[in-house]
């Protein structure tokens, strides 16, 4: 995988544009998305799994998803369609939004859908509509009430199980609770003796650990816990059961040297020891990535346009919000880089960082130091990197924010070329969505 942030003539470099030039070309608050990278990413992780599968001599495939979830920029979700094996939805509308998807590019008319979530009548009416009109859907079934609903159609709809796995690794007992999704052991059991008197085809165990960062031998646990347990009973009921489905949560980031070429012998790897012990077919490994996909496609940048001296460290006060930048960070401590982008020959001054909200949450200093390290620049620019997954649905993208801040100048680059995808949000704009 190419190095995606480089420093060169003391300024910060990402996916080879320099982002002091971006900003000083486009203006700031500055969003800015390489569709490039969604697609190499992409290509990359599908390239190091034929390889494994070629080395090992694997018998079936590997089948990438994009989760739309992480980001709904209709240009980031085709970017993806186009170069994976299929999209994997969360809700109705996000199988309304694949569905459109599915019409407007029949040239990916064989590629997959994979439905995910809890699922009401709306949902389940329209996979049984895709499934009428010959487009390759799963329904990756959440609960018994989603069967029941599936089974009335007598249809033979292809379905899978998500097994809701206790979370085994969580270190605080919230965490725990948290996890509703998926079958229980007992659910598992009543659809695997039910499903044989229905016209279901049950094709997929699925399981999606909580994003964690990945840790092998807890990734390792669950994945053997669930294809044992689960996996193995399914393909010896049924030989239709011929997929694993792994979920999200593949290591990031891709930029610091992970070796994916490595890791998907790994999972090749535990799959064929458990098949050969347990005697059943090897399946289709399904994948489901959303960080993976779109993170690192997307970086900010903010300058810097005043300082306080109210503390212990200068507050660098920034032209936009972090807060509103990166909910994930603040919300969940998503782990998001914040980094000055020139001048870096400059001194550093030990310094904090905060948006030019009114909001005492909007600051930013790294947590094991207490202050950020920033250049002594008379034009200072900050960038974000890696704000591609969660937080556009999380902070809202296209509506009213905190203190009424304008939304950034949205860019998106590809091939090259560089297109204004929106420009600042206007005042009147704001109005319009205020209903003023
Ligand atoms: C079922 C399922 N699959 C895939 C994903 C994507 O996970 P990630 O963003 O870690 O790739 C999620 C995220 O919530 C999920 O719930």
């Amino acid at each position: 995988m190419k190095k995606v942030k480089e420093i060169k003539n003391n300024e910060l470099f990402y996916n080879g544009y320099s982002l002091k030039e971006l900003a000083k070309t486009y203006g700031t608050p500055l969003k800015i998305t390489f569709l490039d990278l969604i697609k190499d990413h992409i290509v990359s992780l599908k390239d190091s799994f034929s390889k494994a599968i070629k080395e090992l001599n694997y018998p079936a495939k590997f089948i990438y998803l994009n989760a739309n979830k992480a980001n709904y920029g209709a240009l980031e979700v085709i970017e993806a369609f186009k170069h994976a094996d299929g999209l994997e939805t969360s809700s109705y509308y996000d199988l309304l939004f694949t569905h459109e998807l599915f019409r407007r590019f029949p040239e990916y008319k064989n590629k997959y859908i994979v439905c995910n979530g809890y699922k009401l009548n709306d949902y389940v009416d329209e996979i049984i509509k895709i499934h009428n009109e010959g487009i390759k859907i799963i329904d990756i079934i959440d609960s018994v009430s989603e069967y029941e609903l599936l089974k009335k159609s007598n249809l033979p709809v292809e379905v899978g199980m998500r097994i809701h796995i206790e979370a085994l690794y969580a270190e605080k007992e919230e965490e725990i609770k948290n996890d509703r999704f998926g079958l229980t052991n007992s659910e598992v059991d009543y659809i695997l003796n039910d499903i044989k008197n229905t016209n279901l085809v049950l094709s997929t165990i699925h399981f999606h650990q909580r994003g964690f960062d990945y840790e092998e031998d807890k990734f390792q646990e669950n994945f053997e816990k669930v294809f044992n347990k689960y996996y193995v009973k399914a393909a010896r009921l049924f030989p239709s059961v011929n997929n694993f489905n792994m979920g999200g949560g593949t290591p990031l980031p891709v930029d610091e040297g992970f070796d994916y070429d490595k890791w998907a012998k790994y999972v090749l790897g535990l799959i064929i020891n458990l098949c050969d012990k347990a005697k059943v077919t090897y399946p289709n490994l399904f994948s489901e990535n959303g960080k993976y996909s779109q993170k690192d496609a997307t970086c900010n940048v903010y300058k810097v346009v005043g300082i306080k001296n109210t503390d212990k460290y200068p507050w660098n006060i920034v032209d936009g919000s972090l807060l509103i930048a990166m909910p994930e960070m603040y919300a969940l401590g998503e782990p998001i880089e914040v980094r000055p982008v020139n001048d870096l020959d400059k001194e550093m001054v030990k310094s904090y960082l905060a948006g030019i909200t009114c909001d005492c949450d909007d600051v930013y200093f790294e947590k094991d130091k207490g202050y950020i390290n920033l250049p002594k620049s008379d034009e200072l620019y900050i960038g974000l990197m890696g704000t591609g997954s969660y937080q556009n649905s999380m902070n809202g993208k296209g509506g009213v924010h905190h203190c009424l801040l304008p939304e950034e100048i949205d860019l998106v680059i590809n091939d090259g070329k560089v297109a204004i995808r929106s420009k600042l949000q206007s005042i009147e704009d704001i109005f319009k969505l205020m209903k003023l």
